[in-house]
């Protein structure tokens, strides 16, 4: 486990794409797409994978993360963290500084490096792409008709193979989802909840990604999704005394049975997670 053999330099344009955001971030907030992202084939079977954590933030806490998270499955895995502000680029190199030193949690010879870089996605020299972007809790700070040209920006900056992965989340990071894509455009979203304590899915109709946020409304695809899950969670009722996971799981089955195309099986859905083709959330 290495540092990456040479430093981020980027290239592209001078000015990063994007506009500074509040840089709200916290420990283990991102976990659940972390783990989402460490079993995906497109990551564990990179040649050399670099991943781009693309606003991290106030903090480069979960850029950290995710290079501890990945590197349990990818030993050679770099991850890159990219700021559109420069002052908050200059506090992660500080952190970097401290988990050198070794005064930290986190492995000295961690491979991750921050820069200062926006939606053109600048990448180390000579790197032609990135395995994996993750742009999480980036683009609900900006409007709507952004967000289709961001996405563009971004993918982009894939290898072939690659995926961005974008998504929202809140603060503790119990109640997050999330689209990803290729050049092709966007895949799969999934919706992914700390199952303990859960009252509702419908909790997640806070947290969609930018894209989906407006379009909970009837007539809209992301709306009518939303709503079966509701009530098959609420059928699942009965399912309850067996734990909330067996309840879940239960939703989903049924879900699946009435005809939705579920992506996945019980073991994505034990987490708490359930997948389905971008297709069926689409915006009309
Ligand atoms: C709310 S923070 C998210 C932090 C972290 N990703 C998380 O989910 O906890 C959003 C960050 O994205 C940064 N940002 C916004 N647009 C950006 C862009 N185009 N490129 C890079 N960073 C951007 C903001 O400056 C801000 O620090």
């Amino acid at each position: 486990m290495g540092r990456p053999s040479s430093p981020a330099k980027p290239v592209g344009p001078s000015k990063p794409v994007g506009a500074i955001t509040r840089g709200t971030t916290g420990t283990n907030r991102l976990r659940r797409v972390d783990r989402w992202i460490a079993h995906r084939p497109e990551f564990t079977r990179a040649a050399a994978p670099l991943v781009v954590d693309l606003g991290y933030g106030g903090s480069g806490v979960t850029t950290l993360e995710l290079w501890s998270r990945l590197s349990r499955v990818r030993s050679d895995v770099s991850v890159l963290g990219l700021e559109i502000d420069p002052a908050r680029v200059a506090v992660a190199r500080e952190q970097l500084a401290a988990v050198r030193s070794g005064a930290t949690a986190f492995a000295p010879a961690a491979a991750v490096s921050f820069e200062r870089g926006g939606f053109e996605v600048p990448l180390p020299a000579g790197r032609r792409g990135a395995t994996v972007i993750r742009a999480f809790n980036v683009l609900r700070q900006y409007a709507e008709g952004d967000v289709a040209g961001a996405w563009a920006r971004m993918t982009e900056r894939l290898e072939p193979g690659g995926l961005l992965v974008e998504g929202t989340c809140d603060e503790l990071g119990r109640v997050c989802s999330w689209v990803d894509l290729t050049p092709a455009g966007p895949q799969r979203f999934t919706v992914s909840l700390r199952l303990a304590q859960l009252e509702t899915p419908a909790i997640v109709a806070e947290r969609l990604p930018k894209a989906l946020i407006h379009r909970n409304v009837p007539g809209e695809r992301v709306h009518e999704w939303l709503a079966a899950l509701e009530g098959a969670w609420r059928k699942a009722s009965v399912l309850a005394p067996y734990g909330v996971q067996q309840r879940w799981i239960g939703a989903v089955s049924a879900l699946r049975d009435e005809g939705w195309p579920i992506i996945g099986g019980r073991a994505r859905w034990r987490l708490g997670e359930v997948t389905v083709p971008w297709s069926a959330v689409a915006p009309s």
